[in-house]
């Protein structure tokens, strides 16, 4: 599915709406460039999951977790520039096979090896200094409710 948003503001309304679909057990891949708007995007998913935190870029920490609606939590993971996921590897696993987890990855490449087949991926590009382009592959029940 490709999808285009013209505003920050319609990027985060996109992702509040993928949020409210989440239900446990999803990983989401986030790919695209610095400024792509990954975390802008998982702004509003948080939104979607009910979480009232300002949900800001992990890049420091790697990744931060929020309380999310209905017993569920998002785990957050940002990658950059980092050469060796190490031990964060081992939370990364353990989050993916809990199923009251959401996970949502910025620069995934370190970790491709460990995401499900049955992740939610979404590739941004920024065709202009305001409209992103959002090409959605995953799950088909999902997607075709997006
Ligand atoms: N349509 C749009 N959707 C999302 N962000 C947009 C849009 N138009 C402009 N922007 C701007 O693009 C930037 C997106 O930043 P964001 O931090 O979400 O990107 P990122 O992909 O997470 O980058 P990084 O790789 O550094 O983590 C913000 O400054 C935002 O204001
Ligand atoms: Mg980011």
């Amino acid at each position: 599915m490709i999808k285009e948003v013209t505003s920050e503001f319609a990027m985060r309304a996109f992702g509040q709406r993928l949020g409210r679909l989440l239900t446990g057990g999803e990983v989401i891949e986030l790919v695209g460039d610095v400024g792509a708007g990954k975390t802008t995007l998982t702004k509003g998913i948080a939104r979607g999951l009910d979480i009232d935190d300002d949900v800001q870029s992990p890049s420091f920490t790697i990744s931060r977790v929020y309380d999310a609606r209905d017993g569920l939590t998002l785990a957050h993971y940002d990658f950059y520039r980092l050469n060796d996921a190490g031990i964060m590897a081992n939370e990364l696993r353990e989050n993916i096979n809990d199923q009251s987890v959401v996970t949502v990855i910025e620069w995934a490449e370190l970790v491709e090896g460990i995401l499900p087949p049955g992740r939610i991926r979404i590739a941004l590009s920024a065709p202009t200094a305001t409209t992103r382009r959002l090409e959605i592959t995953g799950p088909k029940e999902l997607i075709e409710q997006l």
